[in-house]
């Protein structure tokens, strides 16, 4: 079985996938601890390191690097600040990667960074890759084409060492429109859960920022995407329709009552398996769920992308 090293770790979505796709995951790195206690519960074997990056000197050897370092900066609900430092985190991958050495690296980020004022830090990225000498490709994809039911839009770039000398073909959608699947719906994934999950999910007022956009999808609908803010999370189904009432201005139709997903729900709705555990930790509380559940990476996305790398890990 092939070795892989995971780096910004989370709660293991993306590595899910590649335990899936045949990969034991050696070691694990994130700085949050709630994130550690998700992942062991599920996945024991692994050294989880609970540490800033920064601190950590030494990586093992393994085939496969993975790594999705955070977003802020270019994510949608960010600041949208391309000189923030936690967008040159990839500096601390790329010296990992030199380290560890793997055949090929698996790397995830938010789809905001091919925008114009981020351009070259996605170049740069690219470059630092190259010269640590990996033929790099990048695509955008949707979860939603690959089962999961959500739209979620997200680059990967994947490395290969040149003198393997193989192309990456990133993997075609799976689900979708004149495909052999349809997109997955939330009623295939939340509709045997209870539909008031009291003290499961996040229920303050929703205030003007959160319904200045639609927030709502149909149980016949794939979710809109997942955030990492409990204040920020979706409707779910059973809530009243939105309706629009302007510019960044929309309303309930009724005064039935509204509900934001459960992080359960959302854990569902990012593919996690139907027996993910989230344990009751000293870290654990609601707001850490959401964060570690929005965080994620889809894990059959992550998979999807793993098992399309060519076989050279003999
Ligand atoms: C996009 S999330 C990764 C999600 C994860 N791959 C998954 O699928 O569950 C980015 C992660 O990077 C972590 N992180 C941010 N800065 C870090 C640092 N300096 N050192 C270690 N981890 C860091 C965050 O805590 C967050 O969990």
């Amino acid at each position: 079985m092939p070795h892989a090293v995971s780096l910004f770790s989370g709660c293991g979505g993306s590595d899910a996938g590649i335990i899936a796709s045949g990969f034991d995951v050696l070691m694990a790195n994130d700085r949050l601890s709630y994130a550690r206690d998700v992942y062991l519960a599920n996945h024991p074997t692994t050294d989880y390191q609970v540490c800033d990056i920064k601190t950590i000197s030494k990586f093992p050897k393994a085939e496969l690097l993975v790594g999705c370092y955070p977003c802020q900066g270019f994510s949608q609900g960010g600041a949208r600040d391309a000189s923030r430092t936690i967008n040159t985190l990839y500096l601390e991958f790329a010296r990992a990667l030199k380290q560890v050495k793997p055949k090929a690296f698996i790397v995830e980020n938010v789809s905001g960074m091919v925008r114009t004022n981020f351009r070259h830090l996605l170049n740069d990225q690219f470059k630092v890759f190259s010269e640590a000498g990996y033929d790099v490709s990048a695509q955008v994809l949707n979860a939603v084409d690959y089962g999961v039911a959500q739209n979620r839009k997200r680059i990967f770039i994947v490395g290969i060492k040149k003198k393997i000398g193989v192309e990456y073909a990133f993997p075609s959608p799976t689900h979708g429109v004149q495909l052999a699947n349809p997109h997955n719906t939330l009623r295939d994934v939340i509709g045997d859960l209870p539909v008031w999950p009291e003290g499961e999910f996040y229920d303050a007022d929703f205030h003007w920022y959160y319904l200045s956009r639609n927030r709502r999808q149909d149980w016949d609908s794939a979710s809109k995407t997942i955030v990492a803010s409990q204040r920020h999370m979706p409707l779910h189904p059973i809530s009243p329709q939105l309706i629009k009432l302007g510019t960044d201005e929309w309303k309930f139709v009724s005064n039935e009552r509204a509900r934001r997903f459960s992080y359960r729900e959302a854990a569902r709705i990012q593919g996690f398996c139907k027996d993910f555990i989230f344990p009751d930790t000293p870290a654990s509380n609601m707001n850490m769920r959401y964060t570690v559940v929005g965080n994620a990476v889809p894990p059959q996305l992550f998979q999807a992308v793993a098992n399309a790398l060519p076989n050279i890990w003999d």
